[in-house]
This record gives C-alpha cells, structure tokens and sequence, in this order.
C-alpha cells in the first residue's frame, strides 16, 4: 500500500526542494504538495516533477480548518512535512498578524488534523522550523543547541517558537508522533529575492543599490538548501518521536563579508571590473530589533543520525550564484505583480 505523505509550503523555496526530494527518492510515497500559493509559493519550481506519477498539488490556505479537515479525511495522511509559512523577518515586522495567523494557527489547524484523520500510531508530524527561535548570540557565545533556552525576538520568530511549542505540547498531551528541527540561513536555488542572496545578485545585475543593514557586522550561518532538503528527510525517517534537531552549516560570514565575496564572483561572471558590483553597497537603517548573530551547533544530527552537509560554502554559492544568472526569467516572473510594489516601497528610493 502506497503511504500518502502531505508536504506544506512547498511551491517555496525550501519546500520546492524537499518535494523534489521526496517524489524522486521515494516512488513508493504518494506526495501532497498543499500550498496556498502566496506572492512566496511560485509552482514554476516544481515544473520538472509537476507530471510525476506519485505527485500531486492541492491548492489550499492551513489558516481554513474546515478545508483541511475535509483534506485529512479524504487522504488519512501517513505523515505530515510541514513547511508552510510566511518566513520573511522584515514582512514580520509590518505584518505581524500575518505571521501569528499562518504561522500558529495554521500550525494548529494541521495539528488538529492530523490528530483526528492522521495516522497517530505509526505516522509522523514534521515541524520544520527555525534557529531564529534560540534569539541572538554575542560574538564569542558557543553556538545554539537543542538545549538552548527559547528567546524569539521577532514577530516571525515569535510565530515559529509559538508554534514550535504548540507540536511539542501535541506530543505531551496526545502523545502524537512528532520531530522539529530547527534550521540555520538556507541559501540555493529558487530563493525568492527579498531574501539576502537573491535580492543582492538580482540588484547586482541590474546595477540597482545593494541595501546593507547597519554596518552589515550581523553574523548568519549558511547552509546549501539541498542539505537541508537532505536533512529533513534523514530526520523525517530516523528522528526519535518527540525530539528536535539543530541544523546547521557550521559557516559563518558577518553580511558584508559575504556581500563582498557575493561582488567579487559577480564581477567575474558578468565581465565587469573589479570593484564596480561592491561600489552599489549601500548602508542604510538598521532592522528594528536585529538579531546580531546566528550559529548552530549540529551535533547531536550528525552523531545520532549521520547527516553532515555534502557540499563546501564555494562550490554551493557558485552553483547559486549561476543558478539565478541561467534563470532571468524565473527571477522576472517572481518579481513582477505584487511583489513589485513591496520592493518600491521597501527599496525605491534608494
Ligand atoms: P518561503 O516563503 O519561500 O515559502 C513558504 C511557502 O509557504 C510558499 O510556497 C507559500 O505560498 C506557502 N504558504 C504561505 N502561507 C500559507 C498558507 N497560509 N497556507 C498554505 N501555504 C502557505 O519559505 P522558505 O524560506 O522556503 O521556508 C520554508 C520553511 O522553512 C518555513 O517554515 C521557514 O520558517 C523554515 N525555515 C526557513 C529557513 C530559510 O533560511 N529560508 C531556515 C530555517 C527554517
Ligand atoms: O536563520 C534562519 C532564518 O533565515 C529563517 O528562519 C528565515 O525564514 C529566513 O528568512 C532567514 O532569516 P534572516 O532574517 O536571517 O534572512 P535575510 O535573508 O532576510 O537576512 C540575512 C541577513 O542579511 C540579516 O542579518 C539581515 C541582512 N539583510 C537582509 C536583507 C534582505 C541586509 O543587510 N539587507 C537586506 O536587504
């Protein structure tokens, strides 16, 4: 009998590759792919698997209850992904009710589900979640564990610690089969460009300004997307019920290092000069409330269940870095519509 996996989120970024993943590792799996398509989810993604034969989308919103419980009735899923989210800090910080509706009550509403049409005795519920929900490190703390006390400082990471908590307390009080991970910065293919890295190569080629927040002294912990699409499937099928896991890159660049590498490769690939991409940096405000520094200790994954990253940081920001300059059309699909009066009102005027 085929085993009926839901993947949420997964016309985005990091859900786009995960459904990859699954439906060609895994012919044996059916895969539900339930996204709402939001200006994020972009079904362009998926082009290459959209016909396989273990493949399916479901257009649909996790904030509607009724269209989910008549979802998990039809479907009695086996196992739950769940990616779906809204996951930019800064839409966070404008939008914040956004955030606590998809984020948390969504969760909820999945977790509900799940409960009564999943299978609660040999099945699995996936939170994939964030490091954002451990808060901020000085320089010279040691990096987040598993151990590492919730401290959310942003409306986006508030919504994830909330709902973080929300399948912990599933586990606790229904002792339903559940795994968290809490993941570092993910960088790879089919980013949507609001994100550091696309947003920073899209400007780049269109020679528009590079926005550095503050001095750009932040530190972030990168990590090729497919590893953590790798990850995730390694935890989903090994994890222990009721545990979390750290992932992470062990890579860490304060942001205007990394723009400035980011500069230097583009220079190289477009044939301009030296110092032409690194003369569009620009300083402006500060994030309200920037977390200063991320970094994951990912122990515990790889000594309980193997999983390191595949790839060195170079060899995966080259690949993306070709990645968006092959696929102008993909970018231009992406950025037009909506999400074209987000940027002028973020970045318009400067
Ligand atoms: P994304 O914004 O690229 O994609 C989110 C997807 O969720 C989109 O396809 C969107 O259409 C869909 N979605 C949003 N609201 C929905 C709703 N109400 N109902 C159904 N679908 C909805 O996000 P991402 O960067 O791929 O992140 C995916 C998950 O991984 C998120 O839960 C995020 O918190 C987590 N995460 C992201 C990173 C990162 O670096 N991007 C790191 C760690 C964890
Ligand atoms: O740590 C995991 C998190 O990483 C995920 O949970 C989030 O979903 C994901 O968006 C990401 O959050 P960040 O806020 O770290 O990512 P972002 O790409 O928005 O910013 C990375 C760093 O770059 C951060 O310190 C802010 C800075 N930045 C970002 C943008 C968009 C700039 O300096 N300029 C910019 O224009």
């Amino acid at each position: 009998m085929s085993r009926k996996i839901l993947i949420t989120g997964g016309a985005g970024f990091i859900g786009s590759h995960v459904v990859r993943l699954f439906v060609t590792q895994y012919p044996e799996y059916e895969i539900y792919n339930l996204d709402k398509l939001t200006y994020a989810g972009n079904l362009e993604n998926l082009s290459d698997i959209a016909h396989a034969a273990n493949y399916h989308f479901v257009k649909g919103d996790i904030v509607d209850r009724d269209f989910l419980d008549a979802l998990f009735d039809t479907h009695r899923f086996h196992g739950v992904i769940h990616l779906a989210a809204e996951s930019h800090v800064d839409r966070s910080i404008t939008n914040p009710l956004e955030f606590v509706m998809t984020n948390m009550v969504g969760t909820a509403n999945l977790l509900n589900a799940f409960r009564k049409y999943g299978d609660m005795q040999h099945g699995r519920f996936y939170h994939v979640s964030t490091d954002e929900v451990y808060g901020e490190l000085g320089m010279t703390d040691p990096a987040f564990t598993e151990e590492t006390p919730y401290h959310p400082n942003s409306p986006y990471s508030a919504s994830k610690a909330g709902s973080d908590h929300l399948v912990r307390a599933y586990h606790h009080t229904y002792n339903m089969p559940v795994v968290i991970s809490n993941c570092s910065n993910n960088y790879g293919s089919h980013q949507f460009p609001e994100k550091l890295i696309p947003l920073m190569i899209h400007n780049i080629r269109n020679r528009k300004p590079l926005p550095v927040y503050g001095k750009g002294e932040n530190v972030r912990d990168w990590l090729w997307v497919n590893d953590h699409a790798r990850a995730i499937d390694v935890i989903y099928h090994k994890g222990t019920s009721g545990e979390t896991y750290n992932i992470g890159g062990n890579n860490e660049w304060k942001n205007i290092d990394l723009v400035h590498k980011l500069c230097e490769i583009m220079d190289r690939k477009l044939n301009r000069s030296a110092g032409e991409s690194a003369s569009l940096i620009h300083f402006v405000a500060d994030r309200s409330g920037h977390d200063f520094r991320y970094a994951i200790n990912a122990d515990k994954l790889q000594r309980e269940l193997g999983w390191t990253p595949s790839v060195q940081f170079d060899q995966g920001f080259e690949q993306t870095i070709d990645w968006y300059l092959a696929n102008e059309s993909w970018l231009e699909h992406v950025t037009s519509g909506s999400y074209r009066d987000y940027y002028q009102a973020m970045y318009g005027g400067r």
